[in-house]
């Protein structure tokens, strides 16, 4: 079938609307009309080919909308099923077995090739492949292929679909991990580096954990007072001087969690400085080259028993976790709404100029 998509012709270049073909559903795949997508950071991580995704490809991994079509086999949806789509996972390594599918050991092949585990793509235009499969989804178009474990059927009629997409990825990564992977227990003091969509989410989740000292660390004033309204007690602006300093003023003995998604190296540094003994620094933010490194002193590390925790999608296992996060937010305790701007795809351009600015947290987009 035909559809629009958004495709993605050159690292750092703009997106191009276009009409791309679409295969049937094979054998274990769904086939969804994307009701709308969000834009994560990563979208563009791949675009500008850190990710090396062949070019031209059809991006987007935040997906949520309606099956039209299943594929042989598929029993967990049918047509008319309203989805969130999330990450790729094969089902059977030991990290899915052991309900840590983020960590699948084909999450790299499932997710970021732009290819089907067979190396097959479903999108191609003018009858050439393109690359597609992104995050199992390729979503930034009207109509996606997804997989029978990638997506997860959402009950709760009164949720607006549309703006569901980022479930499955930037918030569940924040949310998730401070309430998963971090699991940080009532009362415990946090740090959070960075208050885009995955660092408001965390914010979220550190108030459903019930942590007592909350601090985000926010260049742009918007997004710290986003980050006031959903529960910061404390936000600092890096600009303001030494934020090790400013966040021992606040915690003289260092903060028991630190959750980081700036990227930055000199930010991680800073973000393990400031942890208190024992205390357990969550990476998720995407580094500014595949060569980025951190030099640590392994003396202080030891001695003061501090633990760094590489985090993927918040440790999240779609089925048990987005269901959660809804329920979280018709009760009012997960309103991630907030951080939502909505754009019709076909100025997908404009929502990441807008993204980038600040001025939006994060977008949507509705084909
Ligand atoms: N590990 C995962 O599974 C996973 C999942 C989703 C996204 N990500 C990555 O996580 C990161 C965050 O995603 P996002 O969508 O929130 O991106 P984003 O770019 O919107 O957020 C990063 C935030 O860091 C802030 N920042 C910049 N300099 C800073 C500094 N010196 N100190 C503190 N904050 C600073 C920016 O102003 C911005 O608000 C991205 O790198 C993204 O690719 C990782
Ligand atoms: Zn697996
Ligand atoms: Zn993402």
């Amino acid at each position: 079938m035909e559809t629009v998509a958004a495709v993605a012709r050159e690292a750092h270049g703009e997106f191009s609307i276009e009409t791309v073909d679409l295969a049937a559903p094979r054998r274990g795949e769904v086939l969804v009309r994307i009701a709308g997508v969000g834009l994560c950071h990563t979208d563009l991580v791949a675009r500008d080919q850190f990710i090396p995704i062949p070019l031209p490809a059809v991006l987007g991994h935040e997906g949520a909308g309606v099956v039209v079509a299943v594929g042989e086999g598929v029993t967990k949806v049918s047509p008319g099923d309203r989805v969130v789509l999330g990450f790729a996972s094969c089902g059977h390594c030991a990290q899915c077995t052991g309900n840590l599918p983020s960590y699948c050991r084909k999450f790299p092949i499932l997710n970021y090739t732009g290819a089907r585990a067979d190396g097959t793509s479903g999108v191609s235009i003018a009858g050439k492949a393109i690359s597609a499969n992104f995050f199992g989804q390729s979503s930034f178009a009207g109509y996606a292929l997804a997989t029978e474990r990638n997506v997860v059927k959402i009950d709760a009629e009164d949720v607006p679909l549309e703006i569901l997409g980022p479930l499955g990825c930037g918030f569940q990564t924040g949310a998730g991990g401070v309430m998963r992977a971090l699991a940080c227990p009532a009362g415990s003091t946090i740090a959070i580096f960075g208050g885009g969509p995955v660092g408001l989410a965390a914010v979220m989740g550190a108030v459903i954990q019930a942590c007592s000292t909350i601090i985000l660390i926010e260049p742009i004033a918007a997004r710290r007072k986003l980050g006031r309204e959903l529960g910061a007690t404390h936000v600092i602006d890096p600009a303001a001087g030494d934020v090790g300093a400013m966040i021992r003023e606040i915690q003289p003995d260092g903060v028991e969690f630190a959750f980081e998604t700036s990227g930055h190296e000199a930010v991680v540094a800073t973000a393990l400085s400031v942890l208190a003994s024992h205390g357990l620094l969550g990476l998720v933010g995407v580094p500014p080259r595949p060569e980025s490194s951190l030099s640590v002193n392994l003396a202080s590390l030891i001695t003061y028993g501090r633990r760094i925790h590489g985090i993927i999608e918040g440790d999240s296992d779609l089925d048990g976790f987005i269901p959660e996060l809804v329920a979280l937010y018709r009760a009012g305790r997960f309103p991630f709404d907030k951080l939502i701007t909505t754009f019709p795809l076909d100025r997908i351009n404009e929502a990441i100029s807008a993204q980038l600015k600040g001025t939006c947290v994060k977008a949507v987009l509705i084909p």
